[in-house]
C-alpha cells in the first residue's frame, strides 16, 4: 500500500539537468552564465553575513521588491519575490489550479509546467508548437485556469512576439504566465502587457543574466490583485536575508549584467554560424543557449555521450522532437571554441566510426 496521493504515485517528477559535483566539466547544459556575479553582489552577501542571520528575513522582501520596481519601472505592489522562479511557478499553480482544472502549456517547453499541473492533480494539456515554434490556433483552450508560456522558450530559444501574447491574454479564461527567464538576452519582452491585462503574470530570474543561479532568486510582476492573492499561498519566509541583499546589489549593477549579456550574444552568433557551417540546423535563439538539430547520419545522443566522456556537458533530451538535437548553453568564447573543435572532429568522423545514425 502506498501512503502517497494517487497523482503523486502516478507521476514521474521533474528531472533537473545534470549538476556534476567534481567541477571539471565545461558545463554547457543548464543555461548558467559563464561569467561571475557582480563584485558588488559578493560584497553585499559578505556584509549580510552577520549576527542578524539569527532573525527571520522580511516576509515580503520589501527592499527587493522596491529595487525591482525601481529598475523595471513598476510599483512594489506589483512585485513578488521567490526562491527562484521555480518557487513562483509553484506558488502560481497552487494559487490558481486545483484537481481536474485545465493547465495549458506548449510542447516542447520547460518540462516543469507538466510536473506542477500533475502535483495539483490538474488536467495537464501539452499542445504542440508548430514546426517553426509558433503557437497553433488550438492553443487557446476554453476554461483553462492556467496557461504557461516560456518566452523566449526553452529548449528552442525561440520567441513569440509580445503582440501575439497580448492577443492570447484577451482570449483565454484564466491567468497567463509568461515565463521570461531569458528576457535579458532577447530583443523584446512582455513587461508592458502587465498594465493592460489583469490576468498576466511575468516571471523573471536572477539565475541567468545576473549569474546568480546559486542564490535562487526570482520575481513575479503582475497587477496588485494577483500579487495580493499569491501572498496568501507562499511560504512565510520564502526569500532569505542573503538573497535579499544579493538581489538589491545585483539589480543596482545593471552595467555588469548588460556587459555579460552582450558578450554572450556575440558568442551566440559565433556558435550559431559555426554550427550552421558544419551542417547543423540552428533554431533562432533569443536566449543564452541554442538548440541545434543534427544533420542526417549523425546521432545527437552519441554526440552528447562522446562530448561528456571528453568533459564537455551539453543537454540531450530523449523526447519527441528533441532526440535529434543538442541544447548548448553559451559559455565563454574559449569554452565554445573547445566545444566546436571537438564537435568538428566528431562530425567529420561520423560517417566512419564514432557517430552512427539512430
Ligand atoms: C523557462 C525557465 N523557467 C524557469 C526556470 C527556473 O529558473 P530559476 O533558477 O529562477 O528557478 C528555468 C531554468 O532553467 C527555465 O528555463
Amino acid at each position: 500500500m502506498s501512503y502517497f496521493r494517487k497523482n503523486i504515485e502516478m507521476m514521474s517528477g521533474y528531472t533537473p539537468g545534470e549538476q556534476p559535483q567534481d567541477g571539471i566539466y565545461i558545463k554547457l547544459n543548464t543555461n548558467e552564465n559563464p561569467y561571475p556575479p557582480s563584485p558588488k553582489v559578493l560584497n553585499a552577501i559578505k556584509n549580510a553575513v552577520s549576527d542578524s542571520l539569527r532573525l527571520y528575513p522580511d516576509p515580503v522582501a520589501t527592499q527587493a521588491r522596491q529595487k525591482v520596481a525601481e529598475v523595471l519601472g513598476t510599483k512594489p505592489e506589483y512585485v513578488m519575490a521567490g526562491n527562484g522562479s521555480d518557487d513562483l511557478l509553484s506558488i502560481i499553480i497552487r494559487s490558481f489550479a486545483g484537481p481536474c482544472d485545465k493547465v495549458i502549456f506548449p510542447y516542447p517547453s520547460y518540462m516543469l509546467y507538466k510536473t506542477l499541473a500533475e502535483l495539483q492533480d490538474g488536467d495537464a494539456c501539452a499542445i504542440d508548437f508548430t514546426e517553426d515554434y509558433t503557437l497553433p490556433e488550438d492553443f487557446i483552450v476554453k476554461g483553462a485556469r492556467v496557461t504557461f508560456i516560456a518566452n523566449p522558450n526553452s529548449p528552442s530559444g525561440t520567441m513569440i512576439p509580445p503582440d501575439d501574447i497580448s492577443k492570447i491574454a484577451l482570449k483565454i479564461d484564466g491567468v497567463l504566465v509568461v515565463d521570461e527567464a531569458y528576457a535579458d538576452f532577447a530583443d523584446d519582452n512582455c513587461l508592458r502587457l502587465v498594465e493592460k491585462h489583469d490576468n498576466i503574470l511575468i516571471l523573471r530570474t536572477l539565475s541567468k543574466s545576473y549569474s546568480l543561479a546559486g542564490i535562487r532568486l526570482g520575481f513575479c510582476i503582475a497587477q496588485e490583485h494577483l500579487i495580493q492573492g499569491m501572498m496568501k499561498v507562499k511560504d512565510s519566509y520564502n526569500v532569505d536575508r542573503l538573497s535579499i541583499a544579493a538581489v538589491v546589489a545585483a539589480l543596482d549593477d545593471q552595467k555588469s549584467m548588460k556587459a555579460h549579456v552582450e558578450k554572450i550574444k556575440e558568442t551566440r552568433l559565433h556558435l550559431k554560424r559555426t554550427l550552421q557551417e558544419m551542417g547543423f540546423f540552428v533554431y533562432p535563439s533569443q536566449t543564452n543557449f541554442v538548440l541545434a538539430r543534427c544533420m542526417k547520419g549523425v546521432s545527437a545522443h552519441t554526440l552528447y555521450q562522446t562530448l561528456k566522456s571528453r568533459k564537455i556537458l551539453v543537454r540531450y533530451f530523449n523526447l519527441r522532437r528533441l532526440d535529434d538535437c543538442l541544447r548548448i548553453t553559451i559559455g565563454t568564447r574559449e569554452e565554445i571554441d573547445a566545444l566546436l573543435k571537438l564537435l568538428k572532429e566528431l562530425v567529420s568522423d561520423s560517417h566512419s566510426k564514432v557517430v552512427h545514425t539512430c
